[in-house]
């Protein structure tokens, strides 16, 4: 009998000592190693029997009070359990007054922001855009644009070639051609495309983007070209930006031009980036030669058109204050993230 009130001081001992080191998780396996049907207290209980008739009531009520001692130890190790569950969720509690942390937002590429406002420029012009394939036949890219195989203009762009008919499109005036042939005039419209020539260095890119502009309609002038223009300049590089019209040489365009802006850093006085010159070539330009309208059926006695080319990255550049073209294409986040609050 001894041993048994021995072994029930013991048991009750371990319990209080295992509980208090217990988290909520371990009670429940902690009930059941003392408290449970194969627990160490029912094992004792059920001995009872074996025990003298004089030796039963007087452990049988030792092992109660141990029982009621745990139940009270584990009652008593849940609750305190739970009240520094609830103390820890109030000192963790979200506070909402603390600033976010504002996702990183990527921002427009500057040779789309820039194509944007050239085609929203023309569109407030009344353009519309029009586009046509970057793989090219030769006939559209050169034949139909008064560019005969042999002459000497071809020179002019160094052409990647996917067949003796194919090329990758050395320019937009191609869709000048395929535009006049789908539809008769009054014609409108831009063209923004990439283009692709052999030629790389920093104001040179292999693949570079244009926009071309054709309107075609009766009685259309030089006056209209250099009115449209103007009115581009202005809208795309401000108010006080002059333009100059340079004689030059398309085989598509008759009379043809250069059209160079007062240069955007210096406003004319001359710097690094206009070469002292003051003045910045931004397109080329000219009125549709009759050989091209032949080409594609219309009648030169009645219209007259006008188109111009210029080079999208160009006009970054001088927007931008860029001076190498590469800085376009090497997605390096330094110089884009530069452009992020296009
Ligand atoms: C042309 O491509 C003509 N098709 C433009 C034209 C259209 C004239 C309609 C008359 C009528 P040009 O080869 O000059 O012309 O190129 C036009 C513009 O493209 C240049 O002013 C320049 O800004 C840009 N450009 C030319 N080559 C490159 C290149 N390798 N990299 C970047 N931009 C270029």
């Amino acid at each position: 009998m001894r041993d048994l009130l021995a072994a029930l001081d013991a048991l009750e001992a371990e319990a209080a000592a295992a509980l208090a080191a217990a988290d909520e998780s371990g009670l429940e396996a902690l009930r059941v190693r003392f408290l449970g049907r194969r627990g160490a207290l029912t094992a004792i209980l059920r001995g009872l029997g074996e025990l003298p008739p004089e030796a039963r009531p007087v452990v049988g009520q030792q092992a109660n009070a141990v029982k009621a001692a745990i139940e009270g130890l584990l009652q008593a190790r849940r609750a305190a359990l739970r009240t520094a569950a609830v103390a820890g969720l109030a000192s963790d509690r979200l506070d909402a007054s603390l600033p976010g942390r504002p996702p990183r937002l990527g921002g427009l590429h500057p040779l789309t922001a820039t194509l944007r406002d050239i085609l929203e420029i023309f569109a407030s012009l009344g353009f519309v855009v029009a586009e046509g394939p970057e793989v090219e036949l030769d006939y559209y890219n050169f034949e139909a644009l008064n560019i005969p195989k042999d002459h000497p203009a071809r020179d002019m762009q160094d052409t990647f070639y996917i067949t003796d008919d194919v090329v990758l499109r050395t320019h937009t005036s191609p869709v000048q051609v395929r535009v006049m042939e789908a539809e008769p005039p009054p014609i409108r419209v831009v063209v923004p495309g990439r283009v692709y020539r052999r030629d790389a260095d920093v104001t040179h890119s292999p693949m570079f983007h244009q926009v071309e502009g054709l309107l075609v309609d009766e009685g259309v002038t030089f006056a209209d070209l250099k009115g449209t223009l103007s009115a581009f300049v202005r809208l795309c590089f401000g108010e006080g930006t002059r333009l100059r019209f340079r004689p030059s040489f398309f085989p598509f365009t008759e009379p043809s031009a250069e059209v160079d802006i007062s240069c955007v850093i210096c406003r004319g006085a001359g710097c690094r980036v206009c070469k002292q010159g003051g003045w910045l070539e931004i397109l080329g330009a000219g009125m549709v030669d009759p050989e091209v309208f032949r080409f594609v059926g219309y009648d030169s006695e009645r219209y007259t058109g006008f188109a111009f080319g210029m080079g999208v990255e160009r006009i970054a550049m001088l927007r931008y204050g860029v001076d190498d073209i590469r800085l376009f294409f090497e997605n390096d986040l330094r110089f884009l993230e530069q452009f992020h609050a296009l």
